[in-house]
């Protein structure tokens, strides 16, 4: 079985395709950050643009890398949601117009189920399983018990996780994304010099909040000599880092006692989402599953960023299930995973 998937609801484009026995046979992604980066974050009309101007390109490269026409395919998964919506249309338009024109069944693949199920793409993983999704637009812990199922046990309450790594980056003077840029100067910092509070850390519940914390590091900075030195700059990434990875910690441990309660037969916890990519939280989330009788699994990093693998093999998951979407599916600029969970407090707050 092989399926074609399409990723729009970012800033990056990309295609993939992706067969039943979880063989990635290809697998293209094109970055935006050029065209973002003067703007020090994405700009949603010139990210639609972009998405729309390259997406047949890169589709055409999936396939030939993958050696194989549309009439190959079983089915087209797009990306339906939740995102930038320009760029969710984009894909969800070319996906559609392929399914038609081939004659195949179209997927509308739920963006944070394709993070969530990536791992069962790249590990023979049962159901259930702990997530923790941290990305730019999103951090959550939620317990997924099946393709389509999900429970959310926790939230941010305000900025999500990459949100605050980007912000951070931005104060300290580093470039976008901020992530991969706090990390690699965190690496040659002392993050015991700077007193950094541990949001949510003890409270109840398994929320997460990063704005106080965020704050924090804008008082820091506006507290030292400017330019910062390059010893205060990593100092400060360093600190954060571990406020980040602390909190994270706090609130995952949390999560596996709930989890290990309502499903006992839980033995993995997982994660997803670009700050998924964080050596410094993977070190730590590997300790907290060791503490608490888990198997840490973590897709490789390409696999963590956006990427459309993801994409397909979701919408494969779905297929074998016979989820399948008609073509008159509209693209969803919010859509939670679990429909039941509460709204969640506080300004920000993308689900
Ligand atoms: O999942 P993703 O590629 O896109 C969204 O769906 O949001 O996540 C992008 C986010 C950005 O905020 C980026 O700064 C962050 O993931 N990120 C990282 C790292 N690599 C990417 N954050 C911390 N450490 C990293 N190594
Ligand atoms: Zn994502």
């Amino acid at each position: 079985m092989l399926v074609l998937g399409i990723e729009t609801s970012c800033d990056e484009t990309a295609a993939a395709v992706v067969r039943d026995d979880r063989t990635i046979l290809a697998d293209v992604v094109l970055s935006q950050l050029e065209d973002h980066r003067p703007f020090g974050g994405i700009v949603p009309e010139i990210a639609a643009r972009a998405h729309l101007e390259h997406v047949d390109r890169l589709v055409a490269e999936a396939m030939r890398r993958a050696g194989i026409g549309f009439a190959g395919l079983d089915a087209v998964a797009a990306t339906g949601g939740p995102g930038l919506i320009g760029g969710v249309m984009v894909g969800v338009m070319t996906g559609k117009a392929i399914a038609l024109a081939a004659g195949k069944p179209f997927l509308a693949v739920n963006h944070l189920e394709g993070h969530a199920l990536t791992a069962r793409l790249t590990h023979d993983l049962p159901f259930p399983y702990l997530l923790l999704l941290a990305s730019g637009g999103h951090c959550q812990l939620l317990a997924v018990l099946g393709v389509g199922s999900y429970r959310r046990l926790g939230t941010t309450i305000d900025d999500a996780a990459g949100e605050a790594f980007d912000k951070v980056a931005k104060m300290v003077g580093l470039g976008y994304p901020g992530g991969p840029q706090v990390q690699a100067w965190a690496a040659r910092g002392d993050a015991a010099r700077f007193a950094l509070p541990r949001p949510m850390k003890g409270k109840p519940g398994c929320d997460f909040s990063f704005s106080g914390l965020k704050n924090a590091v804008r008082l820091l900075v506006e507290s030292l000599p400017r330019p910062l030195s390059g010893t205060d700059a990593a100092d400060i990434c360093a600190g954060f880092q571990a406020a980040v990875a602390d909190s994270i910690a706090d609130r995952t441990r949390r999560a596996v006692g709930l989890m290990q309660r309502q499903w006992p037969d839980c033995r993995h916890l997982v994660v997803a989402g670009g700050v998924a990519a964080n050596s410094a939280l993977r070190a730590t989330l590997e300790g907290v599953a060791g503490e608490t009788g888990l198997t840490f699994l973590a897709p490789p990093l390409g696999l963590c960023t956006d990427n459309a693998a993801m994409i397909a093999w979701a919408g494969l998951e779905r297929f074998r299930l016979g989820l399948t979407d008609s073509l008159d599916f509209a693209p969803r600029p919010r859509w939670p995973l679990d429909p039941d969970a509460p709204k969640a407090r506080g300004a920000g707050v993308k689900a």
